[in-house]
């Protein structure tokens, strides 16, 4: 069995902020990472997301071309992603060529199929921008609360479900001209009322998916699903290859989850071999799981698996699809349109990406809605990284180093405590792969938490400090299992905070061979010999103070 892994693809526009990262990529990371360590074969792809009017505007707003600005966000994210550790195996553009021509074919089979319908529509045409206008480009009065700054497809005001041409006194809200008409356009639909029932099946079939998922799946089914519209009149984007729909382009969410089989594609030619894509793509040895925050699921539930259902081809659906809730910032949602909360660069200037890895998943919105707070950054940092797992490793590190120099002592045997260890610590570990392959994040960071307090408590009981004035080998026993420890910390730690992990394999003089050695499924905590040299790592974490979680607040809002 393969693992095929994707991730949401984020959108070009903007910088993505922190309940992006813990509710689509920083997931998908750990249990890919967790994957490779269990020597598991991974594909984990993730792409930018670059079609549609917002990327339109941003370029616009930034003076750029949109091909221009398409490509200094693209690296800029792919850059931020890098320092988060994300391991994508390749992260794609959907503006690719690879993406135009395959999104050219599920429209062909799709039509060929009979899901495609075309229709004339009544849409908004602004003269002055001389351009149709997208619903959500027309500003004008709400007629039923007079609101003026009502959009053409809801009134944020009375929450109302608009029309473009329900608005009074409509204007572009590209110019603010309101030289508007209202010109008919043809359009393209795919008939998913259609494919409502064997997309039904599908879901139904997969009984094992979380609930979140399930649910917001069956919800959208039984509300009825319409017809949607999957033509835009603009210029960016992928072309219809149709007579009359020169000119305009599929819109953004047809192409974006094909981005997912494209990016792949592309990966498959930056690896060497142009066919291995379909390997992944084609195959049935695949275990297929997506990551996304809710409010890509029913589409990632329903609209996806209907395209893909309506090829008749044998595409590769998701076995799994983990859904998350919001992280909220003080009450609020984090917004990219509104500025609201703290950003990708802004948090990675700030701490480095451990402390970011760790402290957003143990505050995950696995099963609910949760809340990022500094105050709770700060207590876990503090708490967990500085206080537990980095105190553990200096102060034994220090200890050894300074009353045995800087290799493992020699002397002692493992007696009843060691046994207890490492039945402790076995059924740890195994709780936290269980939970992995679960993808139940929460919980395995949980178990990782107190494998961590094991270590200070075994070492406190055994007090080496003391033992080392009566019996030297006793102490040196304690302080090479505790090294021992550490080393099973960077192991198991690694998916969650890898560069800390590798800091610790670094002060460990770990070889090669032993940083290859899989996840381990007994515990031996002997591996590491007498003899075996260390140095003290730089502080592994710094504390957090009182003054900076004060500065974050008012910088960033709270
Ligand atoms: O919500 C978003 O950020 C979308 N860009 C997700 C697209 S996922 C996939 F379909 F491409
Ligand atoms: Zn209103």
């Amino acid at each position: 069995m393969k693992y095929l892994i994707t991730s949401a693809l984020p959108y070009i526009n903007g910088i993505k902020h922190l309940g992006n990262l813990v509710g689509s990529m920083l997931p998908a990371d750990i249990y890919a990472r967790f994957l490779r360590l269990n020597q598991k074969e991974v594909l984990y792809i993730c792409a930018t997301d670059e079609h549609g009017t917002p990327a339109e505007l941003a370029a616009l707003a930034a003076d750029l071309s949109v091909e221009a600005y398409c490509e200094r966000q693209h690296q800029l994210q792919a850059e931020i992603y890098a320092r988060f550790g994300l391991s994508f195996d390749h992260f794609g553009r959907t503006s690719s060529d690879a993406n135009k021509e395959l999104t050219q074919h599920f429209y062909t089979r799709l039509d060929q199929n009979g899901y495609i319908e075309e229709r004339s529509i009544r849409q908004m045409y602004s003269l002055e921008d001389a351009r149709f206008l997208p619903d959500r480009y027309v500003i004008g009065t709400c007629p039923h609360c007079g609101y003026t700054a009502a959009r053409g497809d809801q009134c944020e005001n009375c929450t109302r479900v608009l029309d473009p041409t329900d608005l009074l006194s409509p204007r572009s809200a590209i110019s603010n001209s309101e030289r508007l008409e209202i010109r008919e356009s043809k359009h393209l639909f795919l008939r998913l009322p259609l494919l409502s029932d064997v997309v039904r099946s599908w879901v139904e079939g997969h009984a094992e998916w979380p609930p979140l998922s399930k649910s917001i799946a069956l919800k959208w089914l039984n509300e009825g699903l319409q017809d949607r519209g999957i033509t835009r009149d603009l210029v960016w984007g992928v072309s219809v290859p149709r007579p009359g729909f020169e000119g305009k382009v599929f819109y953004v969410w047809f192409d974006a989850p094909i981005g997912y089989i494209s990016a792949t594609k592309d990966w498959a030619v930056a690896h060497g071999d142009s066919e291995e894509w379909k390997a992944w793509w084609l195959s049935e040895d695949v275990r297929y799981s997506q990551f996304m925050a809710k409010d890509n699921l029913p589409f990632h539930t329903v609209m996806w698996p209907a395209m893909i259902l309506g090829t008749g081809e044998a595409w590769k659906q998701a076995d799994y699809i983990k859904g998350f809730n919001w992280l909220n910032y003080y009450g609020g949602k984090f917004s990219t349109s509104q500025g609201r909360g703290v950003f990708l660069d802004q948090a990675i200037d700030l701490l480095p990406a451990d402390y970011w890895r760790y402290t957003l998943m143990t505050m995950a919105p696995e099963t609910n809605d949760s809340a990022f707070s500094w105050e709770l950054l700060q207590t876990r940092i503090n708490k967990d990284l500085v206080g537990t797992l980095g105190n553990f490793v200096n102060r034994t590190l220090t200890f050894v180093t300074k009353n045995f120099g800087p290799a493992l002592p020699e002397g002692g045997e493992p007696g009843e405590a060691e046994a207890k260890l490492r039945s402790q610590c076995e059924s740890l570990v195994t709780r936290i792969a269980e939970s992995l392959e679960n993808m139940e994040f929460r919980k395995a960071i949980d178990d990782l938490y107190t494998l961590w307090t094991v270590g200070n408590q075994y070492i406190d009981a055994g007090a080496p400090w003391t033992l080392i004035k009566t019996d030297r080998a006793a102490a040196a026993q304690v302080v090479r299992t505790c090294i021992n420890l550490i080393d099973l910390y960077a192991r198991i730690s690694a998916p969650f905070i890898p560069f800390t992990s590798e800091s610790i394999a670094n002060a460990l003089h770990l070889s090669d061979t032993e940083r290859s050695r899989p996840w381990p499924t007994t515990i031996d905590l002997t591996e590491l010999k007498a003899g075996h040299s260390f140095e003290v790592p730089p502080l592994l974490f710094r504390r957090i103070e009182e003054q900076e979680v004060q500065g974050w607040r008012e910088k960033f809002g709270s």
